[in-house]
């Protein structure tokens, strides 16, 4: 036991290295209370050779800046009595706010700036909350059971889209059991006359996507095939490819724009894309959907997507890769459709209802890049989703249209290390280096392809290996890919009832706060209370 005068000293040197903020009295308190050798935490070494922005040398830099931040709060429209007639849920799959942050700081990079001081689009929206990402069996989610939570309002198991925590695994009997069948907020947009859309730069019948019409005990069943190489009976197993073109909600959506044409063709023939089919069971899905849609079309480039007169045509499938889409960076500009472009139809289209619409817009490839610990490829792709966001915030109402963005899930990376200001978000930290003086990158991934070490295991110079949009960042645990984080995702919300959007939420509750602002389904309803 520790006499009380000890007690009180340590109190007192605790609070003094707190008040004075001293390196020195912190120091103290360690030795005091017996943790021997312990260095320090911080090193006044991170203050030297550093750039400070010269506008911001004078207090009133911020203390403007503060004026305008309650100023745009205070001159926020009031919308909390208006209804949605619109919902736009856009998704950022494998989006942490740490890939937030970087990409805000790569966009600033971009315009010539130092990056820190920059916004993202939907970063102005007024109304912000964070999302508990876990799953029924899974501290770390994937994006199937995250995407039944955000589309169908309930937690499941990791790998099931739109069936109940009571489906393990694989289990096609459990998914079919009606009772374990969940319905998604397409579902109830449709059945009060809204249109219906889902947009993905992945595939149509990938994860997040899918929890808007898919029920399934594996999100891998794309297409029947994928269902026998699981060992199931594809003939009694619906896939996923099938249930979007031949069951409820899917077979009524205006909109299906994404890649993974492959998964709904014959291995017998080739699709748009010069590739193969994968289907087994000799089915052609899109000529069987074209069949079911009387004045439906089907693009599979940017050129056919331009030039689709909305006014003029029934419901529109566009398959513009016969797998995931490309990366923006990589991709054929003048054949594969942006994400804004994409966006800028889906809007056009589902407006023409004067019920009112609901879509699912996702930047699905931010978690590619993320998987790939190429942070280059996951900033662009979250710099080409806030563009989509803004153009969305633009063409539509913010008296009728909700506009909801967040992730599914976290990702594994961290900004670290004291970088002094504007330092190149994908380069390395010069103001740091580790214990045998090497330097390190201000981006790093805890687990993934490249450590970066030489044959001793030590850690390698990264000049000239890191920096570039491609480059791999550098990881600490090898593994082939990138792995999802399990903490909180952000929510920025922005329109009718976008006030709701806040605080610390399940992730599940989000599907069931868009529908009570544009009252659609079986639960609480703003025209409840206010008919
Ligand atoms: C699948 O779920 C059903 C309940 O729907 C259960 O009876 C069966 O044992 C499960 N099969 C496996 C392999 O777990
Ligand atoms: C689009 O279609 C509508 C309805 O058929 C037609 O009135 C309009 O002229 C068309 N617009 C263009 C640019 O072709
Ligand atoms: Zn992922």
């Amino acid at each position: 036991m520790l006499a009380p005068q000890l007690l009180m000293l340590l109190g007192g040197l605790a609070l003094s290295g707190l008040v004075r903020g001293g390196v020195q009295e912190m120091h103290n308190v360690y030795e005091l209370s017996g943790q021997a050798a312990h260095k320090e935490r911080f090193s006044t070494e991170v203050a030297k050779d550093k750039y400070t922005p010269p506008e911001e040398k004078d207090p009133q830099f911020w203390y403007d800046l503060a004026n305008q931040e309650i100023n745009k709060r205070l001159a926020l429209p009031q919308l909390d009595k208006l209804k949605a007639k619109n919902v736009i849920m856009f998704l950022g799959d494998g989006m942490p706010l740490t890939t937030v942050t970087a990409a805000r700081i790569l966009k600033g990079q971009r315009q010539g700036k130092t990056g820190e001081e920059s916004s993202l689009s939907f970063e102005k929206f007024p109304h912000t909350g964070l999302s508990r990402t876990y799953c029924s069996n899974a501290q770390v989610p994937d994006s199937a059971c995250t995407a039944t939570a955000y589309l169908c309002g309930v937690k499941t198991n990791i790998i099931n889209i739109g069936v109940s925590a009571a489906v393990n695994f694989n289990n096609c009997t459990a998914s079919q059991d009606p009772s374990n069948r969940l319905t998604s907020i397409a579902e109830w947009a449709q059945n009060a006359g809204k249109a219906t859309g889902i947009v993905t730069t992945t595939t149509l019948t990938h994860a997040s996507p899918s929890g808007a019409y898919a029920k399934t005990a594996n999100r891998m069943w794309e297409c029947d095939t994928d269902v026998t190489s699981h060992g199931e009976d594809a003939s009694t197993c619906i896939d996923m490819a099938t249930q979007l073109v031949t069951q409820t909600p899917g077979k009524n959506f205006e909109i299906m724009f994404g890649g993974g044409m492959g998964k709904f063709l014959p291995k017998t023939i080739k699709d748009s894309h010069g590739k193969a089919g994968e289907r087994s069971d000799g089915v052609n899905l899109l000529s069987k959907w074209q069949s079911q849609h009387a004045g439906g079309v089907l693009v599979s480039n940017r050129k056919q997507l331009l030039s689709v007169n909305v006014s003029a045509v029934g419901n529109i499938i566009g398959l513009f890769q016969s797998g995931v889409m490309n990366f923006h960076m990589d991709a054929d500009a003048t054949y594969q459709p942006t994400l804004s472009e994409l966006t800028e139809v889906t809007i056009k289209k589902l407006s023409k209802n004067e019920n009112g619409y609901f879509a699912f817009i996702e930047g699905g490839l931010i978690d590619y890049g993320n998987h790939n610990n190429q942070a280059g490829y996951a900033l662009d792709e979250a710099l080409e989703f806030e563009k989509a966001i803004q153009l969305a915030r633009d063409i539509t109402d913010i008296e009728d249209t909700l506009i909801v963005v967040t992730a599914d899930h976290g990702h594994a990376v961290s900004i670290a290390g004291y970088p002094g200001r504007g330092t190149n978000i994908l380069g390395i930290n010069q103001h740091d280096s580790d214990i045998n003086g090497v330097k390190y990158s201000v981006l790093n991934y805890a687990v993934g392809p490249n450590q970066y070490l030489d044959e001793n295991g030590q850690r390698l110079p990264l000049d000239g290996l890191v920096g570039d949009d491609d480059s791999i960042t550098p990881s600490y645990i090898p593994k082939e890919t990138g792995v999802h984080s399990g903490e909180d995702v952000g929510i920025w919300a922005s329109g009718p009832q976008s006030y709701l959007f806040t605080g610390v939420m399940q992730q599940s509750t989000i599907p069931h706060l868009m529908a009570y602002a544009s009252c659609i389904g079986s639960g609480q309803k703003l025209c409840d209370s206010t008919t």
